[in-house]
């Protein structure tokens, strides 16, 4: 709360990763409107809208202000009409009406509970919902086709549906950095994702790790899960191999977002509850880890620190502005037809031609 801000004397840049987003903002009332629709647009396969609502939401995150009228709107980018219309509702009325009837409709509460289980996305959630399932409950009771990962997002949907504490990822730190010292001693593991930038609960917790002699990373993603199988600390995990080919990561590549280090979905057995074994237990968490080639470390860093708009903003930007193609890998500067080494996410930011932003502030 600063009440002496004026306004219209507050300048915000168009693009996220030009801006500092903090984790706590001013406006909760508007962004968690404007992101129902922006989800909603998700379920029903309309990117562009849905990117549409997350803009306009995440301009509103990093005003230094409360929003208290559409006077206060006027000098901002990515609000479109449609944005408007809601938060003049909400300004007007206390709440918006479509806002609220998308967030009670059958569709919405359906999709919402179906790709909150791990390994259903929404292509597969939309179709048990044509075919009239609403919950994980339905799934079993007629009894569907499941695959690995989605019957184990079934049998611990009630724990994965439990934010993460930043205490737990703590502990899941020590697990991990025990596991990956027993295996390749000298490796470096790094906290990313949300609770790199700083949040205090989570859906899971991320790893990247390396090891700073190039090489010694390959193949390491196994040894690190079978020490911790030998343990009984996975419940689930999903190992994936390294697939990236730089010289496939240029102009010719097709856009996809999804990088290719080895990587390994999992879900760990964290044990909970106090000394006294009579209350001990156990909970079930998601954690994904990422193995970089030690070249690669602080892109990989960038890439897997997030948010996921700062990180899209941070991709439409190079491509728009710079000519360059960005990746979790790798930067590609097309005018120069050259990859731009990087050791440190701060020569990135550089290379982008952008001020550095912590990653505090990438809450985009
Ligand atoms: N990411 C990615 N490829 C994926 C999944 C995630 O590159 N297939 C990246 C995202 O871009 C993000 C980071 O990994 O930067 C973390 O993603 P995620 O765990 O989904 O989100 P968080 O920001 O950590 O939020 P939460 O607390 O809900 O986990
Ligand atoms: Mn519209
Ligand atoms: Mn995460
Ligand atoms: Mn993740």
């Amino acid at each position: 709360p600063k009440p002496n801000i004026d306004p219209t004397a507050v300048l915000i840049k168009a693009y996220a990763c030009q801006r500092r987003t903090p984790l706590k903002h001013h406006n909760s009332f508007l962004t968690d409107a404007l992101e129902i629709l922006s989800q909603n647009a998700e379920y029903n396969d309309n990117e562009g809208r849905s990117v549409a609502f997350r803009r306009a939401a995440s301009v509103l995150k990093a005003l230094p202000y409360r929003v208290k009228n559409m006077e206060d709107l006027k000098s901002l980018p990515c609000l479109g009409d449609h944005s408007q219309r809601v938060i003049k509702e909400i300004l007007e009325d206390g709440s918006s009406r479509e806002v609220e009837s998308t967030r009670q409709s059958d569709q919405f509460q359906a999709m919402k509970a179906l790709t909150g289980i791990f390994g259903v996305g929404v292509r597969t959630a939309d179709r048990w919902f044509r075919e009239g399932l609403r919950s994980p409950d339905d799934l079993f009771r007629t009894g569907q086709q499941l695959n690995r990962a989605q019957q184990a997002g079934v049998q611990y949907y009630d724990d994965l549906q439990k934010p993460v504490t930043k205490a737990e990822a703590d502990v899941i730190s020590d697990i991990v950095e025990k596991a990956v010292r027993a295996v390749l001693p000298g490796a470096e593991i790094r906290l990313m994702g949300g609770f790199r930038r700083g949040k205090e609960v989570g859906h899971d917790v991320d790893f990247l790790i390396t090891h700073p002699e190039e090489g010694k990373e390959e193949g390491l993603m196994p040894k690190i899960t079978n020490w911790l199988e030998e343990q009984g600390l996975l419940l689930y995990q999903k190992t994936t191999r390294n697939s990236y080919l730089e010289k496939m990561d240029g102009p010719a590549r097709a856009p996809n977002n999804m990088d290719r280090f080895e990587r390994c979905f999992s879900i760990f057995k964290l044990q909970t509850g106090s000394e006294r074994a009579s209350v001990s237990g156990w909970r079930a968490v998601r954690v994904d880890l990422v193995v970089s080639p030690y070249s690669q470390f602080a892109f990989a860093t960038l890439g897997w620190t997030g948010s996921k708009l700062f990180e899209r903003e941070l991709r439409r930007w190079a491509g728009q502005e710079k000519h360059m193609s960005l990746s979790s890998h790798a930067l590609f500067d097309s005018k120069q037809n050259l990859y731009l080494r990087a050791k440190t996410e701060e020569e990135i930011f550089a290379y982008l031609g952008l001020e550095f932003i912590p990653p505090s502030e990438r809450n985009a």
